[in-house]
């Protein structure tokens, strides 16, 4: 393995060094996919941003490639997206090739500093090398701020009914949308959510797709909050339903959240990918993302996940799950007898545990479990469910390293949407990250610990309830 330091994650992307956050202009092309990310290479901590750039084929594997956008008169370069202009509306393809389209935010630090409320405005980029170099448009910004502080994080996608890019913006408290028919031309359509949502910090890194439940087809709309979310700090909640090319509608008036631990921001879905949504988030939070003990680089993304609708009680629910690319760094999963598991033994005593891992289980929502992750410093995370007030928790109090900042030692929690009594869990566990993944999917917990050593003790417990087919399934570092 290329990466030692404590805490690196061996299965999830992290920079090789230096500063990473959101991930941007994911693109699928050519049985690439690419990934791009907020990054400033000089330091540990946020700074002027760029955005780095990272390749994969099959969304497991990660290759560091050169920075794709520098900073530069306009500004820093904040989160955003790209697209595969196919039909070259942009007429940045020369003799047939097919350009690339990144679409940002420039954020002028000057203007910010002067207090003005224009700073952030959208502009473009162009790529005829697949993603490695990168022209920038002469005639940018392509979308000037009308006086909006918060006005970024551009989501761009082809709208084939209308025969036109859409646009989706984070506009302070709200969404705006956008179109044009060749990405440099943009009209303003219309708003949504100053009075639906969470507004408990302002409006970030927002994505718009359709999905289909038994044939019909609906509009996820996902709105990243930097702050106010339900565990504290960071967080992503969606909106279901329509959107007819200039207006979006939801079809309730629930708060919706992607995943309810803390670690999951600012995630959007890749482009290019046909049916298939693909989410990706930034494994970290605001409140504390400075300052985690990690010496050399600092922050991941989580593990790329499969968007689903899913019907529970009559409501509509998205449902993320482990992108199935990730068997492919599995090694053959163990079946964990019914007697390693005995009132709560360690199952590292009649298995050999591995250090990196996915974890299934089958359990009984009507009763309350624990699944502890230990190591022999005294450190532990633990995962479970509390039937009392149907939620799954996980408590990374006694996690490791905790003390960098007073946020971080807390439980989080996750309702559980689904009904019926048999619930599935599935826990990934990497070095300094479990993500849980309840029934499908439904309900989840992305959270991040930081231990002094790596927890080689494993348990589940639960006084009455039944734990079935647990299944281990050993994982192989990508680096
Ligand atoms: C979200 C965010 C974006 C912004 C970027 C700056 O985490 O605040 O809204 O574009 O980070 O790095």
């Amino acid at each position: 393995t290329l990466y030692h330091e404590p805490h690196r994650p061996q299965f999830h992307f992290s920079p090789a060094a230096k500063w990473m956050n959101d991930p941007n202009g994911m693109v699928y092309y050519k049985g690439t996919y690419h990934l791009f990310f907020q990054y400033y290479p000089k330091d540990i901590v946020w700074g002027p941003m760029h955005w780095g750039h990272a390749t994969s084929k099959d969304l497991i594997h990660w290759k560091q490639l050169p920075i794709a956008l520098y900073p530069d008169k306009l500004g820093y370069i904040f989160s955003g997206s790209a697209v595969v202009d196919v039909n070259n509306t942009s007429g940045f393809g020369k003799k047939g090739q097919v350009p690339m389209v990144a679409i940002f935010t420039h954020h002028d630090p000057v203007g910010e500093k002067a207090n003005t409320d224009n700073f952030q405005n959208q502009s473009i980029a162009y790529s005829l090398d697949e993603g490695k170099t990168w022209t920038k448009y002469a005639g940018n910004p392509v979308v000037k701020n009308p006086g909006i502080r918060d006005f970024r994080d551009p989501k761009v996608s082809w709208y084939a009914a209308k025969h036109k890019w859409v646009m989706t913006l984070a506009t302070n408290d709200r969404i705006t949308f956008y179109s044009s028919p060749n990405l440099k031309d943009w009209k303003k359509e219309s708003e949504f959510g100053e009075k639906q949502g969470s507004h408990g910090g302002v409006w970030e890194c927002p994505d718009l797709f359709p999905l289909k439940l038994n044939g019909k087809e609906y509009w996820v709309l996902i709105v990243s909050i930097g702050s106010g979310a339900p565990n504290g700090g960071s967080g992503t909640q969606y909106f279901i339903g329509q959107f007819n090319g200039n207006t979006f509608t939801a079809i309730d008036d629930e708060t919706r959240w992607i995943d309810h631990g803390p670690d999951d921001y600012a995630g959007i879905t890749w482009s290019n990918t046909g049916a298939r949504k693909i989410f990706l988030g930034w494994m970290a939070n605001w409140q504390y993302a400075n300052q985690v003990p990690t010496a050399t680089w600092r922050s991941a993304n989580t593990i790329p996940r499969d968007l689903a609708l899913k019907q529970i009680n009559g409501d509509i629910y998205l449902a993320s799950t482990p992108v199935k690319e990730l068997s492919g760094i599995a090694a053959k999963a163990i079946d964990v007898p019914a007697a390693a598991l005995k009132g709560g033994k360690d199952i590292a005593s009649a298995i050999k545990l591995p250090a990196l891992y996915s974890l299934k289980f089958k359990m009984d929502s009507a009763e309350d479990y624990f699944i502890t992750l230990s190591n022999d410093a005294g450190e532990s995370l633990v995962i479970g469910y509390n039937k009392k007030a149907d939620r799954y928790f996980i408590n990374r109090e006694k996690s490791g390293k905790v003390d960098f900042n007073k946020e971080f030692a807390k439980w989080s929690f996750v309702p559980r949407l689904a009904t019926g009594k048999a619930s599935s869990v599935e826990l990934i566990v990497d070095a300094s990250s479990v993500e849980l993944f309840a029934d499908g999917g439904l309900s989840n917990l992305t959270s991040t610990y930081f231990a002094s050593k790596p927890y080689n003790h494993l348990s589940i417990l639960s006084a009455k309830g039944e734990i079935k087919d647990v299944k281990i399934m050993p994982l192989k570092s990508i680096w």
